[in-house]
Parts: structure tokens; C-alpha cells; sequence
């Protein structure tokens, strides 16, 4: 039988730490962070995210600002927001909520964001360094995987890790990080014969978007799991992409949904915006600040 990860005691934990950092750099600059988070159009998802990101950064004491666009809004006004946004002293983080209304160029959306501001770690130049194995913000659901496995004392080093799932919002940034700490990575997709790779993983990473895809049966005795999916059943409750109670039976730890990786995501986009302010007007925090890897 596995342990839970507890991701909410995680994230506040993380929280905390961001909003300690956060005074130290008020008192020490007169600085307070400042996130700008941008929604088009109505998808709830989205409201819920963004609604959550807002109130998180206001709780640790950061300026924000959400700017909320018509669904039909234009691709040059929105990337003349981002502009604008760009230049604005006051934002030292920028996030536009995915998915964009597909009228939009996402990645030309993207791309507009100066790469300093860019708290997601989705601007190319960003993604690049993460390739390349150079520091830069990082995505931060995956960054927040990579915390919830230092929490449990689990070092990638040496292990077989397996990614179900090739987004470039979770899969692959995830791959990358576990090959930076030394594991072995495999990234499996909608063509992979998932049951046999899965087999093989000691640490497993689901973030495919399909409700209950991994089976309990196929999961490693002992592998950590780690649950990004968030899909709603009809009866309203959430569940993951991996079945939850055959997996527990397995796994030597697993993360509940929700309570496990959701948590986190948000607190991580604290944490690189509080970075991103501090590199932005060159203030070096103590050796002990600091939330990302
Ligand atoms: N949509 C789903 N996850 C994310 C995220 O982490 N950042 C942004 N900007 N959009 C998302």
C-alpha cells in the first residue's frame, strides 16, 4: 500500500517561503513583485486557473493584475497588450492562460513575451535553455513534479523514469528535467504500447489527459506515481489519468487528485515570478531563497 503525497502541504510550504522572500525583498528594495495574468475569452477552466493564480499572488503579497480579453479579441490587440505589459516596470511576470481561443497564434503569443518576463518558461528561448541544460524559468507544473519527488527523498539519478504524455506545457519539459537529474526517460504518446513501457518505470509521470488511462495492474511495485491529469466524471468528482485505487495498491508513493500536483503548478508560478522580479532589478536574495531546482 503507498503513501500520498500531499501536494497541498507541499505548495504551502512552497508558499510560505515565496511570501517570506517576497518581504525581504520590500524591506531590503521597496520591491514587490508584480504578476500580470491574461484570459481571453470564457473557457471555465480557465476562469477557475486564473482566479486561483490571482489570489495566490495577492496572498503572498505580489501586485496583480488580471486583464480579461473578448473571445473574439483581435491577435494584434492582444499582442499589443503584451507589449505593453512587456514594458510596464511594474510586471516582472506575464502569463497568458492556454488555451487560446483558435482564431489565435498561440506560439506567436507566446514568443511576444520578453523572455525575462516569461513566468511559464513556455518562450522558446526558455524551452531552449531548459534543452540545453542552462538555468531560466521553467514550466511549472513540471517543476513542481520535480519538488514533490525531492519531498518524498526520491532522486531521479540512475532510475527509470516514464512520461505518458508529450505537451509542451507538462510531457516534455518534464522529460528534460528528469534527464537533467540523471534519469533514464522514456516519453511515451497516443502510439506507445503504454502497458509494457509502464511496466518498466520507477518513477512514473501521467500527462495525458485521458481519464483512468494507466491501470493499476501495469504499474511497477514500489515506482512513485505521479498524477497530472485532472478530468471531471459525471457525477462531478475529479479524478486522474492513472486508476487511483488499484494504482495505490503498487505504488510505493502516488499523488491523489485532486490534492497532489494542482497545488503545486501555482505555487511554482510564484516562486519564478518572485525570481523573475528579483533578476529583473538585479536584487540577490540570500543563499536560502529560492523555490525552483
Ligand atoms: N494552461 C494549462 N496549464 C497552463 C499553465 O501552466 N500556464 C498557462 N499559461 N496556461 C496553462
Amino acid at each position: 500500500m503507498g503513501q500520498l503525497i500531499d501536494g497541498k502541504a507541499v505548495a504551502a510550504r512552497v508558499r510560505a517561503q515565496v511570501k517570506t522572500d517576497a518581504d525581504r525583498l520590500r524591506a531590503a528594495r521597496g520591491l514587490t513583485p508584480g504578476l500580470a495574468v491574461v484570459r481571453v475569452g470564457e473557457d471555465p477552466a480557465s476562469k477557475v486557473y486564473v482566479t486561483a493564480k490571482k489570489k495566490a499572488a495577492e496572498e503572498v503579497g505580489f501586485h496583480s493584475w488580471e486583464h480579461h480579453l473578448d473571445a473574439r479579441v483581435s491577435q494584434e490587440a492582444l499582442l499589443s497588450l503584451v507589449h505593453r505589459l512587456n514594458e510596464d516596470p511594474a510586471v516582472h511576470g506575464i502569463l497568458v492562460q492556454l488555451p487560446l481561443p483558435g482564431h489565435l497564434d498561440a506560439d506567436a503569443v507566446v514568443a511576444a513575451v520578453l523572455p525575462e518576463k516569461d513566468v511559464d518558461g513556455f518562450h522558446p528561448v526558455n524551452a531552449g535553455n531548459l534543452l540545453l541544460g542552462r538555468p531560466g524559468p521553467r514550466a511549472c507544473t513540471p517543476l513542481g513534479v520535480m519538488r514533490l519527488l525531492e519531498e518524498v527523498g526520491c532522486d531521479p539519478a540512475g532510475k527509470r523514469a516514464v512520461v505518458v504524455g508529450r505537451s509542451n506545457i507538462v510531457g516534455k519539459p518534464m522529460a528534460l528535467m528528469l534527464l537533467q537529474k540523471h534519469a533514464t526517460v522514456t516519453v511515451c504518446h497516443s502510439r506507445s504500447d503504454l502497458p509494457s513501457e509502464v511496466s518498466r518505470a520507477d518513477i512514473l509521470v501521467v500527462a495525458a489527459g485521458v481519464r483512468e488511462l494507466v491501470k493499476g495492474a501495469w504499474i511497477r511495485p514500489g515506482a512513485v506515481v505521479i498524477d497530472v491529469g485532472v478530468n471531471r466524471k459525471e457525477d462531478g468528482k475529479l479524478v486522474g489519468d492513472v486508476e487511483f485505487a488499484s494504482a495505490l495498491e503498487r505504488a510505493s508513493f502516488i499523488t491523489p487528485v485532486p490534492g497532489g500536483v494542482g497545488p503545486m503548478t501555482i505555487a511554482m508560478l510564484l516562486g519564478n515570478t518572485l525570481e523573475a522580479a528579483s533578476r529583473q532589478t538585479r536584487h540577490v536574495l540570500g543563499p536560502e531563497a529560492g523555490v525552483g531546482s
